[in-house]
């Protein structure tokens, strides 16, 4: 430890720097870190009130008012409502009014409420090699994989103590020789729409599940004809979903990301996965039937500028049947004025500062859910009590517009 950490722990800076430098000091024991680094940005997962409660909203209440401030850029992971317009989404007051005192106990300690898990679509995207402390698991594994930052998946208090240090102890992914590739997995079967790269993304997470995934024979083109989504969009869905189905936070992808290398597969003991239908991964992820359908939900990550205008063109002129919601970054959300006014004029919401997993969706009496989001396929039904229509976005805008699943479904 250096000086001023040793000060730090004895008190100097306050009962909430001392707390922080607590933490960061255990977890550096647990993972037997040699030191620790500066870091350059913190996210802040664990924000709603749904997974916080009031044991969650008291912990965070304390420490702010023992002082404790960060020292570098933090942003908040979605939080469990919009926070302007929580009232049109027909969120609880009692809900709203903790949710707000959550937000308040967390900027109070200098985080700033972007409530979102894309921030690097709205102006924090860390350059290659740059020390983080994420926590929302799509976005470390697309700072590791992607940009080719570092970040462990921190926990919410881990990444609060490090907003407050500046500092994260040294292990994991912060070290160059535990970022190389150990899992070799050959796509041997089309990957077309962002469903697609969802559902493979499952199915790998399932098999690998911590390990560090290279992909070989995955293409990034979209050739079926379908709503064009970007390669960017792709690999976010990837990511995702095997961050939510095993626990992946960096994978590589031969000739795409930055420091995937191919002689890390060279050697006869590599493991190999070999992927050749994504059948399965539709099968496990749809639970519903085809009609019925109450809420269709796009955007999870949070969905880009260009994702939310794609959407306006589809639905523009029509009348949606079904419930739509498309989530976003609430910066996302006022850089596209003109899309979010098409989408809302026929029927929908853009819905910025949270999102379909960490809402109370459940008490809004949605039953029946259809998203394009693996991630969220998967977890809807654990955490919000839902049955789900999992495929590309095409079927998805088709059923908000009919209120059923188009064709026979997965
Ligand atoms: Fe983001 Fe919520 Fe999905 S935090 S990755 S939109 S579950």
């Amino acid at each position: 430890m250096t000086e001023e950490e040793r000060a730090w722990l004895a008190g100097e800076g306050g009962p909430g720097l001392r707390k922080a430098m607590e933490i960061v000091v255990a977890l550096g024991r647990i993972y037997g870190a040699a030191d620790t680094v500066a870091v350059s940005s913190v996210q802040v997962a664990g924000v709603s009130y749904k997974n916080l409660g009031d044991a969650g909203l008291d912990f965070l209440r304390e420490w702010a008012a023992q002082g404790a401030r960060s020292r570098v850029p933090a942003f908040l992971n979605p939080a469990g409502m919009d926070l302007r317009d929580w009232q049109r989404l027909g969120i609880a007051e009692s809900f709203a009014r903790r949710q707000l005192e959550v937000i308040d106990a967390l900027t109070a300690m200098g985080a700033a409420p972007v409530c979102s898990c894309t921030p690097y679509l709205i102006g924090t995207r860390p350059a290659p090699g740059e020390h983080l402390a994420w926590s929302e698991s799509s976005a470390v594994s697309y700072a590791n994989s992607v940009l080719g930052a570092r970040t462990n998946r921190e926990g919410g208090p881990g990444a609060l103590a490090t907003a407050i240090t500046g500092r994260t102890a040294r292990y994991g992914l912060h070290l160059p020789e535990n970022r190389r590739a150990n899992v070799l997995v050959e796509v041997r079967c089309p990957v077309r729409s962002e469903a697609d790269f969802g559902a493979l993304g499952y199915l790998v997470g399932r098999q690998v599940g911590q390990a560090i995934p290279y992909f070989r024979g995955l293409e990034l083109e979209m050739s079926d004809g379908g709503i064009p989504p970007s390669a960017d969009a792709l690999l976010r869905a990837l990511g995702a979903a095997m961050a939510a189905s095993g626990a992946v936070a960096l994978y590589h992808v031969e000739g795409v990301t930055p420091e995937a290398r191919a002689e890390d597969m060279l050697g006869a003991d590599v493991q190999r996965v070999v992927i050749d239908s994504l059948a399965a991964g539709y099968v496990a992820l749809n639970t519903t039937p085809l009609d019925g359908i109450d809420l269709v939900s796009i955007g999870c990550p949070h969905a880009s500028a260009d994702e939310v205008r794609m959407i306006a063109e589809q639905v523009s002129g029509r009348r949606l049947a079904a419930k739509l919601w498309v989530t976003t970054a609430r910066a996302t959300k006022e850089r596209v004025p003109d899309a979010v006014a098409t989408i809302e004029a026929a029927g929908g919401l853009v819905v910025a500062d949270t999102c379909l997993v960490v809402a109370p969706i459940e008490e809004l009496g949605i039953r029946r859910l259809a998203t394009n989001s693996a991630k969220a396929a998967f977890y809807a039904p654990g955490h919000s009590h839902v049955e789900v229509r999992f495929g590309p976005l095409a079927q998805c805008l088709e059923a908000a517009l009919t209120g059923r699943w188009p064709g026979k479904g997965a």
